[in-house]
């Protein structure tokens, strides 16, 4: 089980990734030429969203699972990305991409709904990419 936690949640990163650069690049070209907000719109920012809670919830199975989570084990670099770094970026990325979903949706202007989903995705989409354990971060990730 530990195995497969671990390659749904490397391999969901893909899919999260490619969502979160395509609402990105959506909200911010409809916020800058001020066109409407669509339904096609409103599935894009919502499956991203989806996609980064998906990643929470198996991040946190994996972060009571996993042995590169150890509280003893901080001076080791990889236990501590594992253990403070990832899980605190991650935390903040997904929760400005929370935030920035719920704000967009109580926004009355189209302009202003997509100008909150490019702001707030955008920041979140540049967290995540610092968070991950890239391979060439030599942080022990499969890859
Ligand atoms: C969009 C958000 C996230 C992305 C893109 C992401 C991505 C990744 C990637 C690529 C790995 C390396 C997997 C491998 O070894 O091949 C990883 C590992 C890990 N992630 Fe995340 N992660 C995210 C959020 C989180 C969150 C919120 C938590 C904790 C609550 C978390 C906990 C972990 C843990 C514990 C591991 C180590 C698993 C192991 O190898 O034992 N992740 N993550």
């Amino acid at each position: 089980m530990y195995t497969g936690l671990v390659h749904a949640h490397s391999g969901l990163r893909w899919l999260a990734l490619v969502l979160l650069l395509a609402a990105v690049f959506v909200s911010i070209s409809r916020w800058q030429g001020q066109k409407s907000f669509t339904d096609g719109n409103r599935k894009l920012y919502l499956f991203t969203l989806i996609s980064v809670h998906l990643q929470l919830v198996l991040g946190l199975i994996l972060y009571f699972i996993s042995p590169k989570v150890n509280f003893d084990g901080l001076a080791n670099r990889v236990i501590r990305f594992y253990t403070v770094e990832h899980i605190t970026i991650m935390l903040l990325a997904i929760t400005l991409i929370t935030v920035g979903y719920s704000r967009s949706k109580r926004a009355t202007s189209d302009t202003q709904k997509h100008r909150l989903v490019g702001i707030f995705y955008g920041i979140g989409l540049g967290l995540i990419l610092v968070g991950i354990p890239w391979a060439f971060r030599g942080l022990g990730a499969g890859n």
